[in-house]
């Protein structure tokens, strides 16, 4: 399957990657994560050149990676730099790919394209995982799906009265107002619930909550699969400042292409210290995601078979299937964009 490349995929929470090696899966290829006495994470394709034994069942020596079937041993830039055996010759084929990597808000950023150019400053920027005004909790999901068929679900959450009995309003689905559009490359998808009744879930972070309040969730896709959620709730009229702000992030990271990491975040402005709901919310959270969307979106892809393209089975599509038919869209003319770029650059090195 082809995936836009030339960008960065959340991989790992930043505590997964230690000192032993790591193997996971993004897009299709099996990487070993591990971190080097310096502190800096570092992946390598993980196959060893010799006879394809996966790196991550060898072991640090110093900063190099040991393989365990017979001892190459591989700096971070993927050099061979010991060979035990013979004249102890390295070698030239014995070397394996590097990925550039970063660290931000708590993940491992993987650069999956040209490593010349990876740019930390296309890194998605999250701020409220940095402000202090916020205290946030994180998840993880592995998915039995397409990562798009997640981005769907995101991008459209008219599911909710639906699907999640905790989030709904009695109001139901007729009290809010969408709107759908785009800004570049980025897609926005906004419901806004005026004078509405306050969520079980908000009146968790907010006790004395008011009974009725404009409801916000604003969600805004960005290339390839990374969704910013503005969630919260104010007073009738009040400024947004006064009220609940709960915004989060959804990093989806093909693993292959039936099966999505799904990495999330959500954050509040409200009882900062008050641990024990910190750990409530994020079982909340968790029940939601792993015992509502998590098994409607792989029912879907069971039913697509190994089918990836949800449009090439012709769907119906409704109203609030704009926004992630419009977020497919732009994501396959960038993936085309690339795949023609690097078909020139092939062509004039020939
Ligand atoms: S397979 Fe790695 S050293 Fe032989
Ligand atoms: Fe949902």
């Amino acid at each position: 399957m082809s995936y836009l490349r030339n960008t960065w995929y959340a991989v790992a929470h930043s505590h997964e990657v230690t000192e032993t090696p790591m193997r996971r899966v993004i897009l299709d290829e099996a990487i070993v994560f591990y971190r080097v006495g310096s502190g800096a994470p570092a992946a390598l394709f993980d196959r060893c050149p010799h006879r394809f034994a996966p790196l991550s069942k060898g072991k640090l020596i110093g900063d190099e990676l040991q393989c365990i079937y017979h001892g190459l041993q591989f700096d971070r830039w993927g050099a061979c730099v010991l060979n035990p055996h013979g004249n102890k010759a390295i070698p030239q084929a014995a070397r394996v790919r590097s990925y550039p990597l970063e660290e931000r808000y708590g993940y491992v950023w993987l650069w999956a394209g040209e490593a010349e150019r990876a740019d930390p400053t296309l890194i998605p920027k999250i701020d409220f995982l940095d402000d202090p005004k916020f205290t946030s909790i994180q998840g993880y999901l592995a998915v039995d799906a397409n990562y798009q068929l997640v981005v769907d679900n995101l991008l459209d959450l008219s599911h909710v009265e639906y699907l999640h009995p905790m989030f709904t309003r009695k109001e139901g689905v007729d009290s809010h107002k969408t709107e759908f559009f785009s800004e570049g490359d980025a897609v926005f998808a906004n419901r806004l619930k005026p004078n509405s009744s306050v969520t079980a879930l908000a009146r968790m972070s907010w006790a004395d909550a008011p009974e009725k309040g404009d409801g916000r969730a604003n969600m805004r896709w960005t290339p390839p699969s990374v969704l910013t959620f503005d969630l919260g709730v104010t007073g009738v009229g009040a400024p947004i400042e006064e009220g609940l702000c709960t915004p989060a992030v959804h990093l989806l990271t093909p693993e292959t292409s039936l099966t999505t990491h799904y990495f999330w975040s959500q954050a509040r402005n409200m009882k900062l210290d008050d641990r024990d709901l910190t750990e409530r919310l994020r079982i909340a959270l968790n029940r939601v995601f792993v015992e509502e969307d998590k098994p409607i979106v792989e029912a879907q892809q069971q039913e697509m078979g190994n089918e990836t393209d949800i449009m090439a089975l012709h769907p119906v599509l409704l109203n609030p299937d704009i926004p992630a038919t419009r977020a497919r869209r732009i994501l396959a003319r960038l993936i085309e964009e690339e795949s023609a770029a690097a078909a020139r650059t092939t062509s004039l090195a020939s």
